[in-house]
């Protein structure tokens, strides 16, 4: 692939020497990944992008070049958006979904695309929880109430998420229980359509988020208070997903690092958090986002904002971790994994702004991976 330019300036060294010279002189961002039996040929993954354009939750030809374009582009991962689990779990009615076969054999196709790129293709699970029934973002984004196409939203205690919501129905214990059920069962169809890595969203005031953090959690039975009885859905979750994901295949877990807002999760929890998933031994990656659960956020952005919760989670819970934030450029991505802050660099809006970057980022940090033979005549610049 991409080391092998070195060679002949290391002549008469020993053949291990060799090797390792030249895995050193690939920028990091260009050296392969392994997570169990999957090995992806960079450190650049697509982040979850909704893209609110499917009919009944079934992916259609919008998907495919979105997620498409960027494998051709030389991402290591393509990530879908967030698929959900149960048509009451969506964003809005135009979300994906995985409750049943034809939207199966709708994101089948899309795998074995971007496979046939030499991506690796990740999907993104999750429920929207009390964020669900909503219009899409250029419609407004506003909630819809059952007349104008939403639902009855569902939530560990009925507290809307924000002005002009509707109060949430609380989840009983059958409802936590079907739930986790649908989770095992969408994990189940993404095994079937040859996904390469689940990750599980657990974080931005969805569902698992909203039993996380005590601004959203109200409960007193086992599913909300102490700590241990927050994390409960999102533990239970994961082994509902790994009865379905086989052990040699990597799970990652989106998580919101912190709340931004007084009361709700932060690093310390956080951690604490990442550290019982280590020892799970079920979860091999943490994205570590953050925010999403309360309207009162504020965020300091800037370039990287949330790496430091990277940072934080990989050195005290020895667990790989995905920086995701405002990494637009090539080298703060490559500063970010040689520093040994992150295993991943997980990028959106820079992505949606060029699906070439990684292509185009190589050329910065100078050092070449192929492009698909069929634009090769369009590397020219
Ligand atoms: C259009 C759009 C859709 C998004 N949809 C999702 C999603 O489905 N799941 C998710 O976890 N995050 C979603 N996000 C958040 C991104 O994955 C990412 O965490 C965030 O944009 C910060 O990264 P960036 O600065 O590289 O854009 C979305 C972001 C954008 C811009």
């Amino acid at each position: 692939m991409n080391t092998n330019v070195q060679i002949n300036l290391h002549a008469g060294r020993g053949e291990n020497d060799r090797k390792i010279l030249q895995r050193d002189q690939v920028p990091r961002l260009f050296q392969p990944l392994t997570l169990r039996s999957v090995t992806v040929r960079n450190r650049i993954m697509v982040s979850p992008m909704c893209q609110y354009s499917a009919t009944d939750g079934v992916a259609n030809d919008w998907h495919l070049q979105h997620l498409g374009s960027r494998a051709v582009g030389g991402a290591g991962i393509v990530s879908t958006e967030v698929v959900h689990i149960e048509p009451r779990g969506r964003i809005t009615p135009h979300c994906l979904g995985l409750w049943n076969d034809e939207q199966r054999d709708a994101l089948a196709r899309i795998v074995r695309f971007v496979k046939s790129q030499g991506a690796a293709i990740a999907i993104q699970i999750g429920h929207a929880g009390r964020k669900a029934s909503t219009a899409q973002p250029w419609k407004g984004g506003k909630p819809l109430s059952v007349q104008e196409g939403g639902w009855q939203t569902i939530a560990p205690s009925p507290l809307p998420f924000a002005d002009g919501y509707a109060v949430p129905a609380e989840m009983d214990l059958d409802t936590i229980a079907a739930t986790l059920k649908l989770f095992a069962a969408s994990t189940r169809r993404a095994r079937e359509a040859g996904f390469d890595i689940v990750e599980l969203h657990a974080a931005h005031g969805y569902l698992i988020h909203e039993f996380l953090s005590p601004l959203s959690n109200r409960r007193t039975d086992r599913y909300g208070g102490s700590f241990e009885n927050r994390a409960r859905l999102l533990l239970e979750a994961i082994d509902a997903v790994r009865s379905e994901w086989p052990d040699d295949m990597p799970l990652f877990v989106r998580l919101s690092s912190v709340d931004w807002v007084e009361g709700g999760c932060d690093l310390e929890g956080t951690v604490r958090l990442a550290q019982l998933l280590k020892a799970g031994g079920k979860v091999d990656l943490i994205d570590s986002s953050s925010g999403g659960v309360d309207p009162r956020q504020k965020i300091p952005l800037f370039p990287g904002y949330q790496v430091p919760f990277a940072a934080e989670i990989r050195r005290r819970a020895g667990i790989a971790t995905g920086a995701v934030g405002l990494i637009n450029a090539p080298d703060l991505a490559e500063q970010i994994l040689a520093t040994g802050q992150a295993d991943l660099i997980i990028m959106a809006r820079a992505m949606l702004n060029d699906p070439y970057w990684p292509l185009h980022a190589a050329k910065v940090l100078k050092t070449k991976i192929p492009w698909p033979p069929q634009y090769e005549r369009g590397d020219i610049f």
